[in-house]
């Protein structure tokens, strides 16, 4: 099973920013992630457009930013225009994911949709056609450092059946919980990018801690 990690800079120091994702500019790191909270979709807040324009000039890396917002569709320009490779919003927070999904595309950037952990696939019947992503959930998005919670990679092992039975090519990805000792339970299931905030950046040495995961990964 291939798979990459997408550290999340949730979990960094923000004084450090720069610093601290070169710190992670390693093998095996697919995307750095980028969580957008608006304390209104969730109970928390974090940064907005301007600093992720910032964080696009300070790495190579890919970007790839989850929106945890209220009306998505009213911010995506700004995600756009300040450097998005992958935008990610939830399905929750629209009343219409799809048309938001073709206009991402549109734009040249890879379109994601996200399910927090109680929200069904079948939500996204209709919109497979339509995205380059999805990412489930395995924890109550917010906060960092939080448990898995493991029924949730029944969801992960459907969206997988879904995705080869109907030859899509979205990438899957599982965000929230991840440790050295369940990331293979995630990629077991079929994760294809594992984001991992407080397993990566709560380490002192980030870039061993993805190395550390790569390995663990690799042996489901
Ligand atoms: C959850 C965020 C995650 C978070 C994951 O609200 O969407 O991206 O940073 O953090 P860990 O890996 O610490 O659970
Ligand atoms: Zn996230």
């Amino acid at each position: 099973m291939m798979f990459k990690i997408a550290p999340s800079i949730l979990s960094a120091d923000f004084t450090k920013l720069a610093e601290e994702i070169k710190r992670i500019e390693v093998d095996g790191v697919g995307y750095l992630h980028i969580d957008i909270m608006d304390g209104r979709f969730v109970p928390n807040i974090t940064i907005g457009a301007p600093v992720v324009k910032y964080i696009r000039k300070a790495t190579s890396l890919p970007i790839d930013v989850h929106l945890m917002i209220e009306e998505p569709e009213k911010h995506v320009d700004a995600f756009i225009e300040a450097g998005s490779d992958i935008l990610t919003f939830h399905v929750e927070a629209t009343r219409h994911p799809e048309r938001l999904l073709r206009y991402i595309r549109q734009k040249g950037v890879k379109a994601g949709i996200s399910l927090n952990p109680a929200t069904s696939l079948d939500s996204l019947t209709y919109l497979y056609g339509a995205v380059d992503l999805v990412l489930v959930l395995t924890v109550n998005p917010g906060f960092g450092g939080q448990k898995l919670i493991p029924e949730v990679l029944q969801k992960v092992r459907a969206l997988k059946d879904i995705k080869s039975k109907g030859g899509h090519d979205f990438i899957i990805q599982v965000d929230g919980g991840v440790t050295a000792d369940n990331i293979d339970q995630y990629v077991g299931s079929g994760g294809e990018l594992i984001v991992a905030g407080n397993a990566v950046f709560g380490s002192k040495n980030p870039a061993e801690a993805v190395s550390l995961l790569m390995k663990k990964g690799k042996k489901q």
